[in-house]
């Protein structure tokens, strides 16, 4: 359902978005169905997660996708012509090894179809983010729990716990936002270091595990229509199960197959009178798939 409100559509427009008091949205899609879900609920962003992974891929962490990988996933999503900002996930080791190839992998996925890219990591990422500036193209920061980084975090866990570490997440969040990113994932990091993060930049912040003191919320699209039923994370709150809906309705066709209730006659193409007479099937077809 459209609403009245202009759709915040650019990465300046998101930025703009700051101390406007109303929360942004974003969902992860990685296919164009659920792009054209993403654009039809109205939200302002679809992130193209390398959370694709995990979540779609059947791998246990996002180490494993390269920048083919999002490249075409993130054109999937583009060719549904979405209403909001697609930003595409850029993969581990896509934007670690060289300017040249930092710039040619963000490229490569504003040439599938994004209008933004997102990176990992803060203050180590400063030249990284400049190279992809320079070429015009909007960066998105993360920081908290950047599941690139999970040997080196030692798993999937909250972070910024210590006093230290949420200083150093300040830190790292005020030199993404100077630098130019225009908004910055937090990633599961306790709701008053969101806050102080969120209060310390002038972008908007966007929350995942992060509590409500933020600027807006994403959620991984599969998780919030119970696609996902294996691990939900506390913060993931469901709302709908698509999981056990689609099983019961394969499970449905299944039964209908088995016991010859599918296909009907109405599902069926039938040749005409004529044609079937003379192959000599007249009332045989008809009667079977009738019956
Ligand atoms: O890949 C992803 O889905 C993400 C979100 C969890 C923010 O980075």
């Amino acid at each position: 359902m459209a609403s009245d409100r202009p759709h915040p559509r650019s990465a300046p427009a998101i930025r703009a978005h700051k101390g406007s008091g109303e929360p942004l949205v974003m969902v992860t899609a990685y296919d164009a169905p659920t792009a054209r879900i993403a654009s039809d609920a109205d939200v302002d962003l679809i992130l193209v997660g390398d959370s694709v992974a995990m979540v779609v891929l059947g791998y246990d962490d996002t180490l494993q996708v390269t920048i083919d990988d999002m490249a075409h996933h993130v054109g999937a999503v583009a060719r549904a012509e979405p209403e909001p900002l697609v930003v595409g996930d850029l993969p581990w080791l896509s934007y670690h090894v060289s300017r040249e190839e930092t710039v040619r992998n963000a490229a490569a996925l504003v040439r599938a179809g994004a209008q933004a890219v997102k990176l990992e990591g803060g203050r180590k990422r400063l030249d990284a983010v400049a190279a992809i500036l320079d070429l015009e193209i909007p960066v998105m920061g993360h920081l908290g729990l950047t599941p690139q980084s999970v040997h080196a975090l030692g798993g999937f866990k909250v972070q910024a716990k210590q006093l230290d570490e949420a200083r150093e997440m300040v830190d790292d969040a005020v030199a993404l936002a100077d630098a130019g990113c225009f908004a910055i994932v937090l990633e599961c990091v306790p709701d008053a270091v969101a806050r102080v993060v969120t209060d310390a930049v002038d972008v908007p912040t966007i929350g995942i595990g992060a509590g409500r003191h933020v600027d807006g919320q994403v959620l991984v699209v599969h998780d919030l229509l119970g696609f996902e039923d294996r691990v939900v994370p506390k913060f993931v709150r469901r709302y709908a199960s698509m999981k056990d809906e689609a099983t019961s309705a394969v499970a449905a066709f299944a039964d209908d197959v088995r016991t010859r209730r599918f296909p009907a006659a109405d599902e069926t193409y039938h040749l005409a009178d004529d044609v079937a007479e003379a192959l000599g099937l007249v009332g045989e077809t008809r009667t079977r798939v009738d019956a």
